[in-house]
């Protein structure tokens, strides 16, 4: 089953780095604090800390190990993996695959959102003295073609590193990518941390108030933490495939959710003191990043280098997450299409950027094609976040669980303990499927 000829990544930092790289992105630092600002702060931190010991680490290993010892992308893992009859399987990979693409679609417009604030920062324009309503410049930059020009940008990009293969790509520029993120978060974790009123900021993100937490609580923490750690799609089953034999599963997939909550935890301890600080309303929605933020940089000292750097902190983790969901795509094009890597590549984001074009222009000329209320871009955020991934999460850990025979599980669980092992897989076999689809229908009909 193995093919040896597959790309691999090099070393043990690139492994990390790949798959750091791709969980740490939008959900971190843009999506968890406004999660976190709307649901209770600490009280939604405790629970979302508990999603991923219980959850999320289980079916990132399980993620791993379909990927490596298959050597597929997740489609051909789970018709590799699944016995005789079990053929149908194969249509969960398919829609991991399916939701790869649609998350790719609007995740870039939120990525290239990062690109044209990166831009008005540099030039000086974001943090310009004249500047009086960050709302209405957001809405105004988000309603024109300038929106859908950053998101082809972004996408070109990709193009640009996914092209360049595994190890000359996606490798390399993780490598580089990931250290200077986590050096930028630190510059502004300190920054935010000497703010006068810091404090006051610090309790709302690590104070839990249990009175907080209520069933959509416990939804919202689960959501983030299958989005944070990208899983339920199939991006870490081909990551794992391109793992060498010797990578230990458990480790790396515990070292990939520790920094990826470490991150988000730090993400909160740059915006939190800086919105007590500046009197603004913690729970502002997706727009606190975009609106909030600029807000505050207006009126720090050296605000405009500190919104510099704090969209190109955005920029880079968007990057490497967003060159995880295309490769998804582009894996699956050269196993099942025996396409080559530049034709599987120009499908692949053609695709995607047919489909983001779309999603960028739903805040501007296509805001009156909704269904239901929501804009295509609220669709395929929606329907992905909601519905893809938990359940892609449930198959995941079912399959994993109870399907994949158990010696190739033990094997690939190596060198972890036997209580380690064991633990593993009783969280796939009872714990996770049963959480998640709990949660769920909660949400579908609660
Ligand atoms: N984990 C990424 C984030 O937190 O921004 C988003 C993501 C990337 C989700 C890759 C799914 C995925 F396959």
């Amino acid at each position: 089953m193995k093919e040896d000829n597959r790309p691999k990544f090099t070393t043990k930092f690139g492994v990390i780095a790949a798959t750091v790289g791709s969980a740490v992105g939008l959900g971190n630092i843009w999506r968890f604090p406004y999660e976190a600002g709307a649901h209770g702060g600490g009280a939604f931190l405790a629970v979302n800390i508990l999603c991923v010991l219980l959850i999320g680490i289980p079916v990132v290993c399980a993620e791993f190990l379909m990927g490596r010892s298959s050597r597929r992308n997740i489609f051909g893992a789970m018709s590799a993996l699944a016995p005789k009859g079990g053929r149908w399987w194969r249509f969960a990979g398919m829609l991991g695959v399916v939701s790869g693409t649609l998350i790719l679609s609007f995740y870039a417009v939120v990525a290239g959102w990062t690109l044209e604030y990166l831009f008005q920062s540099v030039t000086g324009n974001l943090t310009a003295p004249d500047v009086r309503d960050s709302h209405a410049e957001f809405m105004g930059f988000t309603a024109g073609w300038r929106c859908v020009f950053w998101t082809v940008v972004l996408l070109a990009v990709n193009t640009v590193i996914v092209l360049r293969g595994v190890q000359k790509g996606i490798e390399k520029v993780s490598n580089w990518m990931m250290p200077l993120l986590f050096v930028l978060l630190v510059m502004m974790a300190v920054n935010s941390l000497i703010l006068p009123g810091a404090k006051e900021g610090l309790s709302f993100l690590f104070c839990p108030d249990f009175s907080h937490v209520d069933s959509s609580t416990v939804l919202s923490a689960l959501g983030q933490a299958f989005f944070s750690l990208s899983v339920g799609l199939g991006t870490l089953t081909v990551y794992g495939s391109y793992f060498p034999s010797r990578t230990k599963i458990v480790k790396s997939a515990s070292i990939m959710a520790g920094l990826d909550t470490m991150v988000a935890i730090v993400a909160g301890v740059i915006i939190f003191p800086a919105v007590f600080s500046f009197g603004m309303e913690p729970a502002a929605g997706p727009q606190l990043v975009f609106e909030v933020l600029p807000d505050i940089f207006r009126q720090m000292t050296g605000g405009g280098i500190w919104a510099a750097l704090f969209f190109l902190l955005l920029l880079i983790a968007s990057l490497t997450s967003t060159i995880s969901l295309s490769e998804t795509g582009v894996a699956f094009c050269v196993e099942h299409w025996n396409l080559g890597r530049g034709k599987a590549v120009a499908l692949t984001l053609g695709i995607v950027t047919f489909f983001a074009i779309f999603c960028a222009l739903s805040f501007g000329p296509l805001s009156g094609a909704t269904l239901w209320g929501m804009t295509v871009f609220d669709i395929f955020d929606y329907v992905t976040s909601n519905i893809f991934l938990p359940v892609g999460g449930m198959l995941v850990s079912i399959f994993v669980g109870w399907i994949v025979d158990r010696a190739t599980v033990d094997r690939e669980l190596r060198p972890a303990s036997r209580f380690i092992r064991r633990s593993v897989i009783f969280l796939l076999r009872y714990v996770c499927p049963v959480a998640i689809l709990a949660v769920f229908l909660n949400n579908l009909f609660g």
